[in-house]
């Protein structure tokens, strides 16, 4: 199976999922990297790897539906079969959505369905946590439905708040279990051990 792969920054679980396909954990292929960002840290990482990139964004296609086709297109010339959101900042457009429905895994630094939706992103979610005074936060691994953080949930991983905990040290503590979780979700996905709709 072929992994394409949307990130806008570092990259840090698309280089686990990188390193899981290299060691045999992951029976798939990496394909593909759609960056916006023409300076993020997962260009080079793709590079390292031997992964083509395509940067693609409001400055290559300034229509919102172009940029959508276009990177509909190129997932679809790389024979890209899954497609994997590692910190893509940007909206999927409709082409996208629908030419890869269900087959668009995001992960999401919360124990969904809590602390999802709109605004709850990198260290804000992690604020929210520290706020409600929650014990437990975590990771989820989900499918993309036209509503963010709304598909269903493929799997989750928990890690305990600390009475200490700042949101550094709480995004630290979910994004070490998010490298372990988002690689094993896809090795299951991609065997069929988790089935997709
Ligand atoms: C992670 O916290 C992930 O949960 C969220 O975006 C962040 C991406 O980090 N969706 P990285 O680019 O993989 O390091």
């Amino acid at each position: 199976m072929k992994l394409g792969f949307l990130a806008s920054h570092g990259g840090s679980n698309m280089q686990a999922i990188l390193d899981a396909c290299a060691s045999g954990q992951i029976a798939a292929t990496p394909a593909l990297l759609v960056c916006n960002n023409p300076g993020a840290t997962a260009i080079e990482r793709a590079q390292n790897a031997g992964m083509p990139s395509r940067v693609l964004n409001g400055k290559t296609h300034p229509e919102f539906a172009e940029l959508d086709q276009a990177i509909f297109q190129a997932l679809q010339q790389a024979g890209v079969e899954l497609v994997i959101l590692a910190g893509y900042m940007k909206k999927i457009g409709p082409a996208v959505l629908s030419g890869y429905r269900n087959r668009i895994l995001n992960i999401h630094p919360a124990l969904l369905p809590k602390f999802g939706g709109k605004g709850m992103y990198g260290m804000h979610v992690h604020r929210a946590v520290l706020e409600a005074r929650e014990s437990e936060s975590g990771a989820t691994v989900h499918l993309i439905d036209q509503v963010y953080d709304e598909g269903p949930i493929l799997q989750q991983a928990s890690v305990p708040v600390l009475a200490d905990d700042t949101p550094e040290t709480l995004q630290a503590r979910v994004l070490e279990q998010e490298h372990k979780l988002y690689p094993d979700t896809i090795a299951k996905v991609v065997t069929g051990e988790i089935p997709l709709p």
